[in-house]
């Protein structure tokens, strides 16, 4: 089955210096063939080839799907009495993490799998086509191993991240449970991951033991990705360059020779608004990365704690409005900087051989994504190259 989608009234290829020569290779009067899950073709209208279904735009802007690097969809429960609390004046410490680790324990599969389904299917109507899933919530040998079981149905971009916090039966025994995390728990873990990431964060991971269970992953054959710096300053950015990780995450307190580090690197600052968003924090300097020459990717964090949006639109008008990017460098780090911080080439981009990951707006532009916030105008979703 071959669609071609038409009528499209701006097509964001994310192949810079094409099209209009901006950072997005803007298209007009472009059409795209899709074949088999992929793009096969992308042209000028007036060339386009026959096709067994025809996609009509409606003049709307056409996008790559949005590549969400950054996700904890498998966790039972919710908190909204703690959310409510915070936008009442108290603090975000991520101490609430141990409240869902409870839910989460308690869950069957059954529950976990309609959760994590339930917030996929939500994050694929709002044009997310690539959501990355870490565990993190379950803690113990067989509740990580079967959270990222459970997210293996759902995403190839898995990563474990039994180093979320020290759990209340090893408090004060940190290095023992460091000892899990690397022995056992990374085995049993391993079959399931492709990525694993610590929360290197005061009251989570030091960066000694960040280093230990980033090495023992690594060396197991698992791509390295840090949550850095969200909280506070600290060492978690050097952490993440020094030992060549996808991507660097959260990076809200960042040094000069942090920012230095990252643009000097292959490591992608991904930024989560979200997360400021729901916990009243500054938001990161966007533009201080992006100014030196960083790469940069925007993810939602969807967790029940920090961030419960599954909204890449959210994110971009976020990004947009409090953290000084443009429209376009939003939209390039909700696609393509998403598909570098997974180190996907197949994604991002709208060019022949790309995955047919496509979304289609109820919008002349990708501008109108942050122009107009919390609008639905994500009105068709191709994945993997079926209309959805
Ligand atoms: O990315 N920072 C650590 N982990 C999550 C928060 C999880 C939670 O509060 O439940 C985050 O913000
Ligand atoms: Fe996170």
């Amino acid at each position: 089955m071959t669609f071609l989608i038409d009528n499209i009234g701006e097509l964001v290829t994310n192949i810079p210096g094409t099209g209009d020569g901006g950072l997005l290779g803007v298209r007009r009067k472009a059409a795209v063939l899709v074949e088999e899950g992929d793009i096969a073709w992308v042209g000028p209208s007036r060339y386009a080839p026959a096709a067994d279904r025809r996609i009509d735009a409606q003049g709307g802007a056409v996008l790559p799907g949005f590549v969400d690097s950054h996700a904890h969809l498998v966790f039972a429960g919710d908190r909204a009495t703690e959310f409510a609390a915070r936008m009442a004046g108290e603090a975000y410490t991520g101490g609430g993490i141990r409240t869902t680790v409870a839910a989460t324990r308690a869950a069957s599969d059954d529950d976990l799998r309609d959760n994590v389904s339930r917030l996929r299917d939500e994050a694929l109507r709002q044009g997310t086509t690539t959501i990355e899933i870490k565990s993190g919530y379950g803690l113990t040998v067989a509740d990580e191993a079967r959270s990222l079981r459970i997210a293996t149905e759902f995403s190839t971009e898995t990563t474990f991240l039994g180093a979320h916090v020290v759990p209340p039966e090893y408090a004060d025994r940190a290095d023992d449970y460091v000892g899990l995390v690397c022995g056992p728990m990374l085995r049993a873990a391993r079959p399931y991951a492709r990525w694993i990431d610590v929360f290197c964060e005061k009251g989570a991971f030091d960066a000694d033991h960040a280093r230990a269970i980033l090495t023992v992953g690594k060396d197991a054959g698992l791509g390295v990705r840090v949550h850095a710096n969200q909280l506070g300053p600290g060492e978690g950015v050097q952490l993440a360059v020094e030992l060549g990780a996808a991507s660097a995450d959260h990076c809200t307190h960042l040094s000069r020779e942090d920012i230095d580090a990252l643009a000097g690197s292959h490591t992608v600052a991904t930024l989560l608004p979200g997360a400021e968003f729901s916990t009243r924090s500054a938001y990161p300097e966007a533009r201080r990365l992006l100014d030196a020459g960083a790469t940069v990717a925007l993810a939602t964090d969807c967790n029940p704690g920090s961030s419960y949006t599954s909204s890449m639109p959210f994110c971009i008008a976020l990004a947009v409005r409090e953290m000084g990017m443009t429209p376009a460098e939003a939209v390039w780090a909700a696609t393509a900087g998403g598909a570098r911080a997974l180190r996907r080439d197949d994604l991002g981009v709208i060019r022949p051989r790309a995955r047919a990951d496509i979304v289609v707006l109820d919008a002349p532009s990708h501008a109108h994504l942050a122009y107009r916030p919390g609008v639905p105008l994500v009105t068709k979703v191709l994945h993997n190259g079926v209309p959805q």
